[in-house]
C-alpha cells in the first residue's frame, strides 16, 4: 500500500510502512499505563492492543478519560507509569525531539475539529507541512489539493473557517491529520454535534482512510451507529461510498476489517471486546450507557 505520488515526504512514508510490515507487532499497544492528576486517578492500569488497519472505538461517559488516553498516545502528556509502544517503540522515555517523528506517523482529529480561525483552509490543512520544514510552495500545494480531493472540499482552499458549515470544518480537519500521511488515525467525538446525515459522511471518510489506506483508528465516540458502520461496512471506491461486508462481488470478498470496543469507567477499562459481546453483555452498567 502506498499514497498516490507526492515527492520526498511520500517515500519517507513508504519506509516507516515497510518497516510495520516487516515488524508484524501491533501498532499501538498501551501495558498498564496510569496516570493521576493531583490525588485524581485518571487513568488506571489501562492495556490493550491494536494491529495495522484495526480499529478500536473508546467509549466512556464524559470525564471517563477518552480525551487523556488520546494525548498520552500523542506523546503530549506521559503517564507515571507503564508502557506505550508505537510501531514497537515506548514513547514514554522519549525526549520530544524524538516524539516529533512518532507524532508525524499519527493524525488527530480533536473534538469539533479545532481549526485555526484566523487561518485560511489551505494554511490549516498545510501548516505541519511547514512545520516540518517543507518549503517548496508547489509540492505543499499539491498534497494540500490532494489531501482536500481526498475529504471533498478542494472547492474550499481558499475559504475561511467561518464560511464553513460544521461538517465541512470537520472535513477539512480530518484533511489537516492526514497530511503527513499518518499510519494512525485518532479521532475524538468526530461526529459530535453534527446532524445525522453530516455524521454518516464524516463515518464514510473514516472507512475511506482505514480501507484504502490500512490506517490503524481510534475513534472516541458516543454514536453506536458510527461504530456499527464501520463494523458492518466497508468503503469502496468504485462506489465512493459503503457497502455491506462480503458483497462487494470480489473474489474472495473483503477481509472483515478488526473493531475493538472498550469503555472506560473512572478511568479503567470497563470493559473490551467486539460489537456482539457489547451488544449482547447483560452488565446493568453497560446496559443503561448503550441505552
Ligand atoms: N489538565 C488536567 N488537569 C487535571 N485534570 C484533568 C486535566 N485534563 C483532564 N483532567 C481530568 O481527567 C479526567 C478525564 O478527562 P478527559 O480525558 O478529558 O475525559 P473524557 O474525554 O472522557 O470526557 C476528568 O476527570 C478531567 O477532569
Ligand atoms: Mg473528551
Amino acid at each position: 500500500m502506498r499514497w498516490p505520488s507526492v515527492g520526498g515526504l511520500g517515500r519517507s512514508y513508504t519506509v516507516s510502512v515497510a518497516a510495520v510490515d516487516v515488524s508484524a507487532g501491533p501498532v499501538i499497544e498501551l501495558r498498564n499505563v496510569s496516570l493521576s492528576f493531583d490525588e485524581k486517578h485518571v487513568l488506571s492500569d489501562i492495556s490493550f492492543q491494536l494491529a495495522r488497519g484495526e480499529t478500536l472505538f473508546l467509549l466512556g461517559v464524559t470525564g471517563s478519560g477518552k480525551s487523556i488516553l488520546l494525548k498520552l498516545i500523542l506523546g503530549l502528556i506521559k503517564p507515571d507509569s507503564g508502557q506505550i509502544l508505537i510501531e514497537n517503540q515506548d514513547i514514554v522515555p522519549l525526549p520530544e525531539t524524538q516524539l516529533l517523528a512518532f507524532r508525524k506517523r499519527m493524525g488527530i482529529v480533536f473534538q469539533e475539529g479545532a481549526l485555526f480561525d484566523s487561518l485560511s483552509v489551505y494554511e490549516n490543512v498545510s501548516y505541519r507541512l511547514y512545520e516540518e520544514g517543507e518549503r517548496d510552495e508547489t509540492k505543499i500545494e499539491e498534497r494540500v489539493r490532494e489531501v482536500l480531493r481526498f475529504v471533498e472540499m478542494e472547492d474550499a482552499i481558499d475559504k475561511m473557517p467561518s464560511e464553513l458549515s460544521g461538517g465541512m470544518r470537520r472535513r477539512v480537519s480530518i484533511a489537516r491529520a492526514i497530511i503527513t500521511q499518518p499510519s494512525i488515525m485518532l479521532y475524538d467525538s468526530p461526529t459530535a454535534g453534527l446532524d445525522p446525515v453530516t455524521a454518516h459522511t464524516i463515518t464514510v471518510l473514516v472507512a475511506k482512510l482505514r480501507d484504502t489506506r490500512h490506517v490503524t483508528s481510534i475513534v472516541v465516540t458516543h454514536r453506536l451507529q458510527d461504530a456499527a458502520v464501520l463494523t458492518n461496512f466497508t468503503y469502496s471506491a468504485e462506489r465512493d461510498g459503503l457497502m455491506p461486508l462480503g458483497t462487494d462481488g470480489r473474489p474472495g470478498g473483503t477481509p472483515r476489517p478488526v473493531t475493538r470496543f472498550v469503555v472506560l469507567r473512572d478511568g479503567r477499562i470497563y470493559f473490551a471486546g467486539s460489537e456482539r459481546e457489547l451488544a449482547r453483555t447483560e452488565d446493568g452498567y453497560l446496559r443503561k450507557f448503550l441505552a
